[in-house]
């Protein structure tokens, strides 16, 4: 019952030909309710980076993207991913069933990103910092230059008006995921956590009810994926 109540929350944009022939073409886990948050973020976001944490193939970035474009939103973007998958050790067989060990199949995902981004994004690309979100957050936090996943240079710090929450779903990483973006969201900012919604038994459902439950922010939506808003 939970989960049809839930699940009716789903809210989607609208039929857009572009995102559709991009989402077929671009591998990923992205739930459309996400999308309607998105977009309803970026019509309302203010002045600070958009940070995405788990960026897989590149799906949920592209979008991200896309509608910064469509909104005429000119803030920038870092994603952050390592790539590091559930599992993930150099010298053992990844996949069962196939001869595919873990490197070959983290190159195959990496190249994969690369080739979405630039295809869907060319002249929008955006700073790929390819550290898992602990380590980006400690380079976040001593404002470092960097060179990005694409090659341009990168000046980390500053103000976030809009994380994304999308890593290790593990209660604990999300847990610290949301409390880094804390610590650097601006008034108005927003954050949206995948896998969130009232049914699931993800970790990030419960870092995402906590933090709803916090006075310094307020609920946005449940679509069925929770976005939240700090208060100004
Ligand atoms: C669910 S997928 C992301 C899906 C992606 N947003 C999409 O649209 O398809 C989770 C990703 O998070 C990455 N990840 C896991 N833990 C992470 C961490 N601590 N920091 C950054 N990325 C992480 C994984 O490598 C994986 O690519």
């Amino acid at each position: 019952m939970e989960k049809i109540t839930t699940l009716s929350r789903r809210k989607r944009l609208p039929t857009d030909d572009t995102r559709s022939w991009m989402t077929m073409a671009n591998a990923g886990m992205l739930d459309p309710g996400n999308l309607y948050l998105f977009d309803h973020c970026i019509r309302h976001l203010g002045p600070g980076a958009v940070v995405e944490i788990g960026s897989f193939c590149g799906l949920s970035l592209n979008h991200i993207l896309l509608l910064l474009r469509q909104h005429s939103r000119a803030n920038p973007v870092f994603s952050v991913d390592a790539w590091q998958f559930e599992g993930f050790t150099k010298d053992s067989p990844f996949l069962d069933d196939t001869q595919i060990p873990a490197v070959p199949y983290q190159q195959h995902i990496l190249e994969s990103f690369r080739r979405n981004i630039q295809f869907f994004n060319a002249d929008h690309l955006p700073h790929h910092i390819q550290l898992n979100s602990d380590d980006f957050f400690a380079a976040w936090s001593r404002s470092e230059h960097r060179t990005d996943f694409f090659g341009q240079p990168a000046m980390l710090g500053g103000p976030i008006a809009l994380a994304y929450i999308d890593g290790d779903h593990s209660y604990e990483q999300s847990r610290r995921d949301f409390e880094n973006v804390d610590r650097f969201i601006a008034p108005g900012g927003f954050v949206i956590f995948d896998d969130s919604a009232d049914w699931t038994d993800w970790g990030s459902q419960r870092t995402a009810r906590e933090a709803a439950a916090r006075s310094d922010y307020e609920l946005v939506n449940r679509a069925p994926n929770y976005c939240l808003r700090k208060r100004g």
